[in-house]
């Protein structure tokens, strides 16, 4: 039992003792009484005593400079620090950065989305197969923490559909966290990140999307690079595409090292058309790819999960 929950019994217990006063002859009650208030006396001067150092405890200011190193053993002394960016969110930064410098708009992606706009609105039949592919996750009453940029799609062509009617373009980029059912492993997270773009006009080409491309990623990869393309499969595109980029001798890659970037392909006109936009009239192309792939080319990492790790070692390298 606690100090204090002793005391306050042994007040109870004096209290009781005080009124047998009552019973005693009344030549005794003046030495008892003394006795006995002497000794509530003292037990309530403790009761106060431990009561101040419950407060004092209870009140002392929590030190939010104190080591919170969790990957290392406290240093003797050390100092506090600012934190930085996460070196993917720096890099996303600059991926996005590059898109608008080519007059792409940016819209940042839903971290919880809906069967309608992961499936449906992308031209997946019901029931197909292709739904497989995309193994996520789902929550209790049914959203879909999305499994890849794509699910913005019909938003971004709705809600730009009016710079057609303006006689532009629609030139946007969507970055965004995305969520796979994967067994984890060096290559394979099941959180990562995308990034989307979307073009529509009366008259794009496949030939415009491929230069995009290379710009985009003679930009991010500061050099001059030998790009490839082979036949995908993805419902909301046709015909659709794999982006690959021959990966550079500075970044220690070989001649013929072919790496797959990023699917790609014209729009399909079943996703047009389901945005209010008339396939007759307008075409399109749209591409997404992985950010953190992007990041472990250009710094020579050899393990995806160091992202998603909060290992400091790791991030204070960058
Ligand atoms: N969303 C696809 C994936 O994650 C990649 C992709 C393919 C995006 C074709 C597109 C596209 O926008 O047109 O596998």
């Amino acid at each position: 039992m606690l100090e204090i929950d002793n005391l306050k019994q042994e007040l109870k217990r004096i209290n009781n003792e005080a009124a047998k006063i009552r019973e005693l002859p009344v030549e005794k009650r003046a030495d008892f009484g003394k006795k006995v208030n002497a000794r509530r006396q003292e037990i309530l001067e403790k009761i106060s005593e431990v009561e101040r150092a419950m407060l004092d405890t209870a009140v002392e200011p929590i030190d939010i400079t104190a080591w919170s190193g969790v990957n290392e053993p406290m240093p003797e002394f050390y100092p506090t620090e600012m934190g930085s960016l996460h070196p993917l969110m720096a890099e996303f930064d600059r991926v996005v950065e590059i898109y608008q410098m080519m007059g792409f708009d940016v819209v940042e992606a839903r971290q919880l989305d809906d069967e309608y706009h992961m499936f449906d609105s992308l031209n997946f039949a019901k029931e197909h197969p292709a739904r497989d592919g995309y193994d996520t996750f789902r929550t209790e009453e049914g959203f879909i923490p999305p499994a890849h940029t794509s699910t913005m799609q019909h938003r971004v062509l709705k809600e730009y559909r009016k710079n057609l009617e303006a006689g532009r373009e629609i030139a946007v980029v969507v970055p965004g966290r995305v969520f796979r059912n994967e067994d984890v492993d060096a290559t394979h997270e099941h959180t990562f990140y995308q990034c989307e773009g979307v073009y529509v006009s009366e008259d794009c080409s496949m030939s415009n999307m491929l230069g995009i491309l290379r710009e985009f990623f003679e930009k991010y990869y500061e050099q001059k690079l030998n790009i490839r393309t082979q036949p995908g499969y993805f419902p909301f595109t046709e015909p659709s595409l794999e982006f690959m980029i021959e990966k550079p001798k500075s970044l220690g890659g070989k001649k013929g090292d072919y790496l797959e970037m990023l699917g790609c392909g014209m729009i399909h006109p079943n996703v047009l058309k389901m945005a209010g936009i008339d396939p007759e009239k307008y075409h399109g192309f749209a591409w997404g790819g992985g950010i953190d792939r992007l990041v472990m080319l250009r710094y020579g990492l050899d393990d995806v999960r160091y992202f998603e790790s909060g290992n400091l070692k790791f991030l204070r390298e960058f």
